[in-house]
């Protein structure tokens, strides 16, 4: 199909964008009166990050705003998704509002506004100020709390500019890779504190949304999920039945609360003793009426039954040897995007969806001011299609965001993956726009804008 059918596929709404994450690319980590955040703690301790990088600099984002904005803008895109930080507005978490942090924010959302973007933020991308770690973190009821408190102020001071807020990016991580594997920050090994995280994340979302909606009614609320598109790895009864059990475990653990008002059974009786205590309180804060689901898609996941693990008894399992990889690893499967689409919608009555994270990571090389990353454009194409299935099948998908911007801190991978569609050395700073990210643009640009007068 050539690029000109697949812009066309679009409707002239449908809104195309970039997406960041403060820890990802900001920099500055001391600065106007941040205090550090979990992530911070982490990715100082040896061990935990490829080649021990940290966030002090990143792509120094902080410091190079406007600019940024202006590359933004070259892309031609509708729509930026970025996220504020926590640990720059409330420091500690609870307590002192830091002027300084929300001023950042506002210049942010000014520039947006002025370069005629819309502006997407998300409250929480991993960033748990570090004081409240001490406390607990996410293991503790009270930080839901001074979730929404923060959320609050952020409905309060910018309010007037944010159209659209997520609470929480993919808690998932948050709480499985964060207390659960331990890859990810604080790095807790403990089921209980992965059930207890998980439910106070759940809890935060619901509080933050009635703070803000309580602020400001208009602005869209949601929350963005990497729900896994989950796949028997065989026709047998045991692979389907331990991916019934995976799925739980994995993406009921959210879904199941925010749009059905409960935990799924099969957790509750397999995980009873580990599970925090719940009550119907908290299951009715939680299943906020959401205005747009965030869906992160990277890769499908293939699951067999394994019964020598506990609860769920079942792992995934590497694709067939010589399936397509990206250079995280990750399998490439464009299908799987639109499979777990319709079967989310099948289960759930939701609300319309983006596709808040999608790209890959591959092995760039800058040479002579060029990237050239065939792969990348494959990939982004690929998923775009797939997205294109989507809204032609009546599923309400709303907008694209391409992961990521510019290439960033990638978490425990540090530096060592790039996801870009800008390139960026981290020696000079200097950015350069990839193939994939020229050729982004060129097919944005190659939209039937002919709605647009009678929208
Ligand atoms: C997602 C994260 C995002 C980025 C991509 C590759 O899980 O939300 O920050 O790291 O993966």
């Amino acid at each position: 199909m050539s690029d000109l059918t697949l812009a066309r596929r679009f409707p002239p709404e449908f809104v195309f964008g970039v997406a960041t994450a403060a820890f990802q690319i900001e920099g500055a980590a001391s600065e106007d009166g941040r205090k550090p955040s979990i992530w911070d703690a982490f990715s100082h301790m040896p061990g935990r990050v490829e080649n021990g990088d940290t966030g002090d600099v990143a792509c120094d984002h902080y410091h190079r705003m406007e600019s940024d904005l202006d590359l933004i803008a070259s892309l031609g895109v509708d729509a930026y998704r970025f996220s504020i930080a926590w640990p720059r507005v409330i420091p500690e978490g609870r307590g002192a509002i830091n002027d300084k942090g929300l001023d950042f924010y506002e210049r942010l959302l000014d520039g947006i506004l002025a370069r005629g973007l819309k502006p997407f933020a998300t409250l929480y991308h991993w960033d748990l100020p570090l004081e409240l770690q001490g406390r607990g973190g996410w293991t503790s009821r009270e930080t839901a709390h001074a979730f929404a408190v923060y959320a609050e102020v952020v409905a309060k001071r910018l309010g007037d500019r944010l159209s659209s807020v997520a609470t929480l990016n993919e808690p998932w991580c948050s709480s499985f890779l964060g207390h659960f594997t331990g890859e990810h920050a604080p790095g807790e090994r403990n089921l209980s504190a992965f059930l207890a995280s998980a439910h106070t994340l759940n809890l935060a979302h619901g509080l933050a949304v009635q703070a803000m909606r309580a602020v400001r009614p208009d602005t869209a609320y949601g929350i963005v999920l990497n729900a896994k598109s989950l796949h028997p790895a065989s026709a047998g009864a045991a692979d389907i039945a331990a991916t019934g059990r995976f799925d739980a475990f994995h993406n009921g653990l959210f879904f199941e609360p925010l749009f059905n008002g409960r935990y799924p059974d099969g957790v509750s009786e397999a995980l009873g003793s580990a599970m925090p205590a719940v009550t119907s309180e908290d299951l009715a804060v939680i299943r906020q009426p959401l205005d747009f689901l965030g869906i992160n898609y990277y890769t499908p996941e293939h699951v067999a039954a394994d019964p020598s693990l506990a609860y769920p008894a079942a792992r995934a399992v590497p694709p067939p040897l010589g399936t397509p990889v990206t250079d995280m690893g990750w399998e490439i499967d464009a299908g799987g995007l639109s499979h777990l689409i319709r079967q989310l919608r099948s289960r759930y009555a939701l609300p319309p969806i983006y596709i808040t994270e999608n790209g890959g990571a591959f092995r760039d090389a800058c040479a002579d001011g060029a990237v050239h990353d065939p792969e990348r454009v494959a990939y982004l194409r690929d998923h775009l299609s797939a997205v294109a299935d989507l809204v032609e099948g009546g599923s309400d998908v709303r907008g694209y965001f391409a992961w990521s911007l510019m290439d960033n801190f990638e978490w425990a991978w540090g530096y060592a993956k790039r996801f870009g569609l800008v390139h960026v050395d981290y020696a000079s700073q200097e950015r350069t726009i990839k193939d994939s990210g020229h050729w982004y643009r060129d097919l944005i640009g190659l939209r039937d804008r002919s709605g647009d007068a009678a929208a």
